[in-house]
């Protein structure tokens, strides 16, 4: 009878340690993209904000007055929340911008792109643009 329960025991532990490093995996991945260097502004990030952002985030309707449509409004600093943080060129992890796409954003907003998120590669174009000074180039 005691080894039973042990028996028991020990799978649902198993179980447990399996769920628990697939799901951290997954919070890596997030994360791990290719580190990318010499990215450009119009070739490589605003292709991501269109595709991602840019719904939500544009001229006529800017979610927590953030504007995703062009270089000079995504620099303009008048984030609700970030205010001038969302891009601090050359400080990655200084930026909202960042820290908004990764898992668990520290300002207490929730992820984006809400309902979804961009892969490892595409957070890592933006660190890396911001990172090489958020040039407009
Ligand atoms: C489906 C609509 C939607 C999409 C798509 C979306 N957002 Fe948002 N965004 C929101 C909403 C809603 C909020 C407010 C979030 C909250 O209150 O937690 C927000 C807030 C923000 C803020 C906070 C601004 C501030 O200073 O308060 C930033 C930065 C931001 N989004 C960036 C992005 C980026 C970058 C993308 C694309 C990767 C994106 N969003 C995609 C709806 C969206």
């Amino acid at each position: 009878m005691k080894r039973r329960i042990l028996k028991i025991f020990k799978n649902i532990a198993f179980v447990f340690l399996i769920t628990c490093s697939v799901g951290c995996l997954n919070n890596i991945e997030d994360v791990t993209g290719t580190v990318q260097t010499n990215v450009s502004f119009s070739a490589d990030v605003q292709p991501i904000m269109q595709q991602h952002c840019v719904s939500c985030h544009n001229n006529n309707f800017a979610n927590n007055n953030f504007n995703a449509t062009s270089y000079e409004s995504i620099l303009s600093g008048s984030g609700t929340v970030y205010g001038n943080q969302i891009v601090v060129p050359n400080e990655p992890d200084q930026s909202g911008l960042v820290d908004i796409i990764e898992p668990d954003p520290e300002s207490g907003l929730q992820r984006m792109p809400t309902g979804g998120s961009l892969s490892g590669d595409e957070i890592q174009i933006i660190r890396a643009w911001i990172r090489e000074g958020a040039q407009n180039n």
